[in-house]
């Protein structure tokens, strides 16, 4: 029996080259290792806390999904689906929200975040983690490929099966994360992380003049021979020995630099461009793809649930 393999990229904007090294290239290749039977899903509840606009909501799930098929998440060997499609995940999440406590919650990560901010939180923010604690138990889940800022909601994950299993008995498996430590944290084009919500990022399938326009636009910390943010971000498209040479034949010369990262971006995402430019022509295809998904991802929690219903008492 293979393991099992769930993950997802929540549908709140365009992908960036973060979410394709921290996350999406793991998904790849851990599909193409034959070793688990895999999951990729369409977080779109989770995006409804800050996509709050049905165009938008629509047009975003179905880029994520063409987005997964371009890059080779193949529909025949993963099963890929819409998290809205299956109910069983907020049924799930409103059973576990009766096992789990305010405070508790209040450690997360995220939410400590959005409270700094000052801005009013939502309940759907606020129990962000229960939701994905949910859609993880589901499938009885093994591994969960993330990007290191996700470490915390696998524990969540974890710790939520472990307190249903104490209560009502032994029900889910306690998933891992699977998280790359040297791709870690991708950096943007302001040396921050690099992420949606902080406008420095690479599209993940950027035209060339939007490839120009953020390597351009890389923050250099002048001065120095190596431009560290330039150089943090050529090492994930050439291998390091390369780079060390050419940063060194360049020092101090963050033009010559900047080019040559375009070029090397371009050479990477255009057949990536290319492939979805394909899939995206037929849209048709890509929503059977999800309604097939759907159906078999269905199946499968609904087994679940009816099991934790019996365990709980109301079947
Ligand atoms: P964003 O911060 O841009 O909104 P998401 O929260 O949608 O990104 O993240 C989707 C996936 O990509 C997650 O697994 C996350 O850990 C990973 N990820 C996001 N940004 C980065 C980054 N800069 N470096 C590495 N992984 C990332
Ligand atoms: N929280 C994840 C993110 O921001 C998206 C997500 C929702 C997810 N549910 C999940 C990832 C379950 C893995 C497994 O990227």
């Amino acid at each position: 029996m293979k393991k099992i393999l769930l993950s997802g990229v929540k549908p709140s904007g365009r992908p960036h080259i973060g979410n394709y090294f921290g996350a999406m290239k793991q998904f790849v290749e851990l599909l193409a290792s034959d070793k688990y039977e895999c999951y990729f899903f369409i977080p779109d509840y989770h995006a409804l806390n800050t996509v709050q606009n049905a165009e938008e909501m629509r047009h975003n799930s179905l880029d994520v999904a063409i987005d997964y098929m371009a890059l080779g998440l193949d529909p025949t060997k993963a099963t890929l689906f819409k998290q809205s499609d299956v109910s069983a995940h907020t049924e799930l999440a409103w059973i576990f929200d009766t096992l789990v406590s305010v405070p508790y919650l209040q450690r997360a990560h995220a939410y400590k975040d959005a409270e700094a901010k000052g801005t009013e939180i939502s309940m759907g923010t606020f129990n962000y983690p229960v939701l994905m604690a949910a859609d993880i138990l589901l499938y009885d889940t093994d591994v969960v490929p993330v990007g290191q800022d996700q470490k915390q909601h696998i524990e969540y994950a974890r710790d939520i099966a472990a307190k249903f299993n104490n209560t009502f008995g032994e029900t889910f498996k306690l998933p891992e994360p699977f998280i790359l430590e040297n791709m870690a944290t991708v950096p943007g084009t302001d040396g921050r992380k690099m992420s949606k919500s902080y406008n420095n990022t690479i599209p993940l399938f950027a035209t060339r003049e939007e490839i120009v326009k953020a390597v351009m636009g890389i923050v250099t910390d002048s001065g120095a021979d190596v431009p560290t943010n330039v150089y943090a971000m050529h090492k994930l498209f050439r291998p390091e020995g390369d780079i060390k040479a050419l940063y060194e034949a360049n020092k101090g010369k963050y033009k010559a630099l900047k080019e040559a990262l375009i070029e090397d971006i371009d050479a990477f995402l255009k057949p990536l461009r290319e492939r979805r430019a394909e899939i995206a022509k037929n849209e048709k295809q890509v929503m059977i793809v999800l309604d097939k998904g759907a159906e078999k991802a269905h199946g499968k929690a609904s087994a679940k649930l009816r099991d934790v219903k019996k365990k709980i008492g109301v079947l």
